[in-house]
């Protein structure tokens, strides 16, 4: 098996970021878990499809093709084919695949596609259920969190910068909101494992937790490399 790191936390704290940033440090491979909900959400959006509606959701299943291939290094999704790592960052294609990441079989589609990547390469792993599920035996698991209003900060700040209109109040709302969903849904919720480290990056800038992640991830690995000299 690979090297596996899993990194779970809610909306908006940064796991892409830091994950991404740490892999290339350390040499791991990056896989971002909730495109592939992402790429299912923007399906389901463009069919017309009504998302709330789990039956339905699951008869289009079977119409749905979710791959990844990496070009120099990062990541790109497909769907059934094309290129949507582009298209999958809206707040309403994360907002859809928020809702149909509930539904069993939508989770049940992608076990197989996270392990796969797991089993074959040396990874970091960023979702919501990666060590709790997906992974159980990863070396490194870490819940990498920060406080809502931090998380609403972080995201007013990035939006303000790409020149698009934000309201600091209702975004809040919105992670907040999210948060409830993937915390509270039956299948698969978002929790920390009990052995997972807890990274709060709340008082902390991009390179602090990186490197808070990288000395985790270096630890492990010499653990590793020592358990099977
Ligand atoms: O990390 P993200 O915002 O791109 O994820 C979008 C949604 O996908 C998230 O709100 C819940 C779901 N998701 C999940 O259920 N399990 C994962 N491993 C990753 C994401």
């Amino acid at each position: 098996m690979g090297f596996n790191v899993a990194v779970d936390g809610p909306a908006g704290a940064g796991k892409s970021t830091v994950a991404k940033a740490a892999a290339k440090a350390a040499e791991l491979v990056y896989v971002d878990t909730g495109a592939m909900y992402r790429a299912i959400g923007l399906y389901l959006l463009e069919k017309g499809a009504d998302i709330r509606d789990e039956e339905a959701v699951k008869k289009l299943l079977p119409e749905i093709s979710v791959s990844i291939v990496y070009e120099e290094g990062v990541q790109k999704v497909l769907l059934n084919g094309n290129d949507v790592s582009g298209r999958i960052r809206t707040q309403e294609v994360g907002e859809a695949a928020s809702v149909t990441s509930a539904y069993g079989a939508v989770r049940e589609k992608l076990l197989h596609l996270q392990r796969e990547l797991a089993a074959s390469s040396d990874v970091i792993m960023d979702g919501r259920d990666i060590g709790t599920n997906i992974l159980p035996d990863a070396d490194l698991k870490v819940y990498l969190t920060a406080a809502v209003s931090v998380r609403a900060k972080r995201r007013y700040t990035e939006l303000v910068e790409k020149g698009e209109e934000a309201d600091l109040s209702e975004i809040e709302k919105e992670i907040e909101e999210r948060d409830e969903r993937d915390m509270h849904r039956e299948i698969a919720p978002l929790k920390k494992a009990p052995e997972a480290v807890l990274l709060d990056t709340s008082d902390m800038n991009i390179d602090q937790a990186v490197k808070a992640l990288l000395v985790l991830i270096f630890e492990r690995r010499i653990k590793r490399l020592a358990c099977e000299q």
